[in-house]
C-alpha cells in the first residue's frame, strides 16, 4: 500500500496547529533521536549508520545509512513515512518486522527530523538546481588503478555521484529527483548542467572527529565547494573553512592532493581527503562514459 499525500497533509496541518505563530513548521529532532534509539537502534545502530552486530548477523541485508546524504536525498519524508508505517522500501519490497504502529504520525515526523537534520542537501550545494540524478557507479579496472595509488582497496570502488540541473520550477516545488531510466536522462539537457555532488565521512585531523562532508564539482572537474554537517556551528565554520583552502582545485581523475599553504595541519587535511576526493572524481569519470555511450548509442 502506498502512503497517500492526503496523511502528509494530515501531518503537516496538525504540525502546523501545534506549532506557535513563531515557530518553523519542523519535527522534533530531539524527540525524534530518543525514539530512533529505542525502536530502531537495534538494527540500524543508535547513530543510524547499521548496528555492528546486527549486520554482521545479517550480512545479506541491504541495511542504508540512515544519516548519509546520498541515501536522504533519494528518499522524500513521504517514503521515509511509509517505511515505519507499512514496511515498505521505495522500491516496494516488504522488510519484515518494519510496520512501527506503535509510533504516531508526528513521532515519525520527529524520526525523520532527527533524521534530515544530521545531512546535507543538494540545495546547499546547487540553489540554482531544479531536478538531480542519483547513481551508484562502480569504478572500473583504469579509475582502480589510479585509486589503489591513493590507497584505495577493492572494497572501495563503489560511489553514489549526484549530478545536479539547473530549469525553471514554480513556486514551492519541490527540487526532483530524475530517476535513472533511458527515457528521463534523454530529456536532460547537458548544457543545463550544473555539477556534481558525492558525499562522505572523513576523520578530521586533529580532533579526530568522524564528519560527513559533501564536495561539488563543475562539470569541468574543480571544486565548487565542500561543506560539512556539524550540531556545532562554531566548529562547522572551522571545518568549512579548512575545507574550503581545497576549493578551487581542479580534480579530474584519482591524485594526490597537495597540501594547501597557510592551512594548519594542512598535510594532514590532504592526506585524509585524497582518498575520498579522489573517488568522487572516478565517479564523475564513470558518469561520463556513460554519458557518452548513452549519447553515441542514440545516434
Ligand atoms: C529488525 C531490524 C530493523 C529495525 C528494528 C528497523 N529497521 Fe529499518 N531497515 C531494516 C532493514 C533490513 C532495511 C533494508 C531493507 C532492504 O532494503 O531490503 C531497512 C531499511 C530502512 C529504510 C530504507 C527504506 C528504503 O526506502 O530503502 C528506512 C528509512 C528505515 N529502515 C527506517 C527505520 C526506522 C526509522 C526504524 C525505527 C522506527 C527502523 N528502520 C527500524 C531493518 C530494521
Amino acid at each position: 500500500m502506498r502512503f497517500a499525500p492526503i496523511s502528509i497533509f494530515a501531518v503537516a496541518l496538525s504540525l502546523a496547529a501545534a506549532a506557535s505563530a513563531s515557530t518553523p513548521l519542523r519535527g522534533d529532532a530531539e524527540a525524534g533521536q530518543s525514539l530512533f534509539s529505542l525502536e530502531c537502534g537495534a538494527c540500524h545502530g543508535s547513530d543510524g549508520k547499521g548496528h555492528p552486530s546486527w549486520k554482521a548477523a545479517h550480512p545479506e541485508s541491504r541495511l542504508p545509512d540512515l544519516v548519509h546524504s546520498a541515501f536522504l536525498v533519494t528518499r522524500t519524508d513521504e517514503q521515509l513515512h511509509q517505511a515505519m508505517a507499512t514496511g515498505h522500501t521505495v522500491d516496494q519490497r516488504w522488510i519484515p518486522g518494519h510496520v512501527f504502529s506503535n509510533l504516531s504520525a508526528l513521532d515519525r515526523w520527529n524520526v525523520i527530523q532527527w533524521l534530515r537534520d544530521q545531512s546535507l542537501r543538494v540545495e546547499d550545494f546547487f540553489p540554482q538546481a531544479v531536478k538531480f540524478t542519483a547513481k551508484a557507479f562502480r569504478i572500473d579496472e583504469y579509475g582502480a588503478k589510479r585509486l589503489a595509488a591513493v590507497g584505495a582497496d577493492p572494497s572501495e570502488l563503489e560511489v553514489v555521484v549526484l549530478t545536479a540541473y539547473r530549469g525553471t520550477r514554480k513556486p514551492n516545488e519541490p527540487l526532483r529527483l530524475v530517476p535513472w531510466t533511458p527515457v528521463e536522462l534523454d530529456l536532460l539537457d547537458a548544457k543545463e548542467r550544473l555539477g556534481h555532488l558525492c558525499f562522505f565521512d572523513v576523520r578530521a585531523p586533529g580532533s579526530g572527529e568522524l564528519l560527513h562532508v559533501g564536495v561539488a564539482f563543475d562539470p569541468a572537474g574543480q571544486i565548487l565547494s565542500m561543506r560539512v554537517r556539524h550540531p556545532d556551528a562554531t566548529k562547522r565554520a572551522a571545518y568549512e573553512k579548512a575545507l574550503g583552502a581545497f576549493v578551487g582545485r581542479n580534480v579530474k581523475t584519482a591524485q594526490k592532493l597537495d597540501a594547501p599553504r597557510g592551512l594548519a595541519q594542512g598535510a594532514a587535511w590532504a592526506q585524509a581527503l585524497s582518498k575520498p576526493i579522489s573517488l568522487a572524481a572516478e565517479g564523475i569519470v564513470m558518469f561520463d562514459k556513460d554519458e557518452r555511450a548513452r549519447r553515441a548509442f542514440d545516434l
